[in-house]
């Protein structure tokens, strides 16, 4: 395991790290962008062919943390001034053999880019599969992957006092999380993830976040928490002897009831008007499908919450099964494969399960009174890997809360703007002039397109941030010359909800 990180360590490597040039960008110039993507895959073969014989301290480091690469301790004396091989080493970072220096784990830099501006952690993790040249050991302390990037760009970015990370592995939420949180405590079962954790805060000189071990409410009991962020080990996986039970992403429990207890138990934790954010899997079962699954665990929350559940995608239970024996290093084609194949379809068929959804939770615990928000939506479509969700949820519950408050007059009275990304697509049949298919589409966001009739694109349209909505509706009735008080029923619905999907802004 990792030894405790010493602050005066981690800052001369920090500062070894930063005279090295040892950014995303610079090591992806070295090697390039196919090289660079290979190595998310688990190939660092060809990054290290595009470094050929270069022996700088960035070809070197690249080597040593990034593919995890044995290198010659001069060269690493040379790169690491501060630091050397000896401090990596007590750092428990790497192991010292002689003239050579091996790598115990690994340093990856990872950008960032929010609301508050861009920059660069350095991340530290276990050695991964590319490293090891295997599988992972059970206890393995996961890297930052694409789940750890979509939740750590669905954090809100709103100011608040008290955050907590549920299962922090190597901290990267934590670590986002203080961007706008003040105190972060960051959970996890592992201890050698907290130490990660710790070491990473230290690295990158980010102060305020305080490790417990436990498992999922167990360290916080009795306390309650502005936000909470969680990418929770929700891995569905059997029960049974010779199936792995990876730490970073099986939580133990039965199918998804993991997920179920998260949502079940995080409304006590939460203070008035705080937010939980959290990724999931939750299985299709005969007929009840994964939201409704996911819409009972939430009503039955001792503590009422608003909730917005998004399935991002739903894969069949085969599918998902080879997902996830892959995922653990097991090579398709082997007998070892269809075993653990036969072993997920066995645990499934157990509970009928038909489909399991993956997709983001959120959910907020009301400052007073019901709930007022039940959104349970499946949005499949593929989004840019850069885009950062967080403004657009923040924007999303901010038009719901003033809607809330709006009746149907005061909605009328609003003026609003269209948003900036949004534009309108027509579609015409051949030869016909007026088009039989309108759409909106929206740039950003969740870049949704939704189908509007004449009436409501004209509404859109005209929402220039000058009329407020009733004398708009007005005019359109008159130029359609169709009845203005039915346009207004049918037309202010859906202004709601474009209103809470971002097409639509408040223009004051
Ligand atoms: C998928 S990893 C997420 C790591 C990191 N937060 C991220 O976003 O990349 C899940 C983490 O949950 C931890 N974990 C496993 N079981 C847990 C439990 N019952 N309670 C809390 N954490 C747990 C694992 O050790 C692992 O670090």
């Amino acid at each position: 395991m990792l030894a405790e990180p010493d602050p005066l360590l981690c800052r001369a490597l920090a500062s070894d790290l930063k005279d090295a040039g040892f950014t995303s960008d610079a090591l992806r110039a070295a090697w390039g962008a196919v090289a660079d993507t290979a190595i998310a895959r688990g190939l660092r073969g060809p990054a290290d062919r595009q470094l050929g014989a270069r022996a700088d301290p960035l070809a070197v480091l690249g080597r040593l943390l990034v593919l995890g690469m044995p290198q010659p301790a001069a060269s690493v004396c040379l790169a690491l001034p501060r630091t050397g091989p000896d401090g990596l080493a007590r750092l428990g970072l790497v192991r010292r053999e002689g003239d050579v220096v091996r790598p115990r784990a690994i340093i990856r830099p990872q950008a960032y880019a929010d609301d508050r501006g861009s920059g660069q952690w350095w991340i530290a993790s276990d050695l991964d599969e590319a490293a090891l040249g295997g599988p992972l050991p059970e206890d393995h302390v996961l890297g930052v992957g694409g789940a750890s990037l979509s939740l750590a760009g669905l954090q809100l970015p709103t100011p608040v006092a008290r955050g907590l990370d549920v299962g922090t592995g190597c901290g990267i939420q934590a670590l986002r999380a203080r961007r706008d949180v003040a105190e972060v405590v960051a959970t996890d079962v592992s201890e050698a993830a907290l130490r990660f954790t710790r070491l990473n805060a230290l690295l990158n000189d980010v102060s305020g976040i305080r490790t417990r071990r436990g498992s999922l409410f167990e360290p916080v009991a009795g306390e309650r928490f502005d936000r909470i962020v969680s990418n929770p080990p929700f891995v569905i996986t059997p029960r049974v002897a010779g199936v792995p039970a990876y730490e970073y992403r099986d939580g133990g429990m039965q199918g998804d009831d993991l997920v179920a207890a998260f949502v079940g138990g995080v409304g006590a934790h939460l203070e008035p008007g705080g937010v939980a954010q959290l990724l999931g899997n939750w299985e299709s079962r005969d007929g009840a499908t994964g939201l409704d699954r996911v819409r009972a665990w939430v009503e039955a929350s001792a503590v009422p919450l608003d909730a917005w559940i998004v399935e991002r995608e739903a894969l069949d239970p085969l599918s998902y099964a080879e997902l996830w024996i892959r995922d653990g290093g097991t090579v398709p084609g082997t007998p070892a494969f269809a075993a653990l194949v036969d072993a997920w379809l066995d645990d499934f068929a157990a509970r009928g399960v038909t489909e399991v959804g993956f997709g983001y939770v959120l959910l907020r615990r009301p400052v007073a009174g019901d709930p007022t928000l039940a959104r349970y939506e499946r949005i499949p479509q593929a989004l840019d890997p850069r885009t950062a969700l967080g403004s657009h949820y923040a924007d999303a519950l901010a038009a719901h809360d003033r809607l809330v408050r709006l009746d149907d007059d005061g909605l009328a009275a609003a003026v609003l703007v269209v948003a900036s990304d949004v534009t309108e697509a027509r579609h015409h049949l051949p030869g016909v002039e007026s088009p039989s298919v309108l759409e909106l589409r929206q740039g950003a966001g969740f870049a949704r397109t939704v189908p509007v009739d004449p009436g409501l694109a004209a509404l859109v349209g005209a929402s220039d941030g000058d009329l407020p909505v009733g004398v708009l509706v007005d005019a359109i009735a008159s130029l359609l010359e169709v009845d203005a008080d039915e346009l207004r029923s049918e037309l202010l619905p859906a202004v709601r909800e474009l209103l809470f999907t971002g097409f639509l802004r408040f223009g004051d």
